[in-house]
């Protein structure tokens, strides 16, 4: 019976190094994994994120990459394998949103958006089936509206939709190595990615939708990626929307 545990194990967590990749890194490190902290741009996150790792007595590394670059994903587990022997766990954070209209939104805007939260999220997956030891855990990171029926967030949540199909394709796939796949849709999360596109009142109706009228806090999610990569290992194929009963217009 394999152990579904995060001690002594490898995670690689894209977009690993603030928000909730960051606290999913010093988490995990708390719970005895070492962490391959990803990041895009903000390199001063990352080594304060290395350095929370290490707090928690653990080892960690940073690598750099831009995750729509294919060869960038491959140098990431590469760099994964060579420092830490293997790897167990990967999660991949990484996202950008828009709230635009369909009828003004550019070419440019459309390749960015489907760039980073479609084809880096297949890259990624299909790197780590490649690379993960056998009974690893794939979470990528999808978002509530996936699910709903609004305006605005074509290329965002259209975007994110994919990843349902690749999620259960790669299920399907690398179940004989007795790899676990699943998606976890949060609702709006209180982190910065989340107010630059919404108006005062936007904010309010969208807090208005949770539970207890409040938006999701990262730790309500993080304790849900932690569980599917270790006790809730049998969840498989799934797209998870914790989101605290949040519906939209
Ligand atoms: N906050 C919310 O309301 C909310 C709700 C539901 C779902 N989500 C999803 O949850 C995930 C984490 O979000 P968060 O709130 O923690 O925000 P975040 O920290 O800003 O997460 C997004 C990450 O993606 C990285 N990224 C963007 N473009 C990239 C690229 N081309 N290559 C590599 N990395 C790239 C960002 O790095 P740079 O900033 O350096 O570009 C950042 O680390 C995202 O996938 C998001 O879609 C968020």
């Amino acid at each position: 019976m394999a152990e579904h545990t995060l001690q002594n194990k490898v995670a690689v967590i894209g977009g690993g190094e603030k928000n909730l990749g960051g606290l999913l890194s010093t988490e995990f490190a708390r719970a005895g994994a070492q962490i391959v902290v990803h990041y895009h741009n903000d390199r001063e996150a990352a080594e304060e994120t290395v350095r929370a790792v290490k707090e928690e007595g653990s080892q960690a590394v940073a690598v750099q990459g831009d995750l729509t670059e294919v060869p960038h994903v491959r140098r990431l587990f590469d760099q994964a394998v060579d420092t830490f022997g293997g790897v167990d766990v990967a999660v991949n954070t990484t996202g950008m949103v828009l709230r635009k209209p369909i009828l003004e939104t550019t070419e440019a805007e459309y390749d960015q958006m489907f760039g980073i939260n479609a084809k880096a999220a297949y890259f990624f997956l299909q790197e780590a089936g490649r690379r993960l030891n056998d009974h690893g855990k794939i979470v990528s990171l999808g978002t509530s509206l996936q699910a709903a029926f609004t305006d605005g967030y074509s290329t965002y949540a259209g975007g994110k939709a994919p990843l349902e199909h690749f999620t259960r394709a790669a299920a399907k796939e690398f179940a004989d190595r007795g790899i676990s796949v699943n998606t976890v849709a949060p609702g709006p999360m209180d982190t910065p990615f989340f107010y630059p596109q919404e108006t005062p009142e936007r904010v309010q109706f969208h807090k208005s939708q949770g539970l207890g009228g409040q938006l999701t806090q990262l730790e309500d999610i993080v304790p849900i990626i932690k569980h599917l990569c270790t006790d809730g290992w049998w969840f498989t194929g799934q797209t998870l929307f914790p989101n605290g009963g949040y519906t939209t217009r």
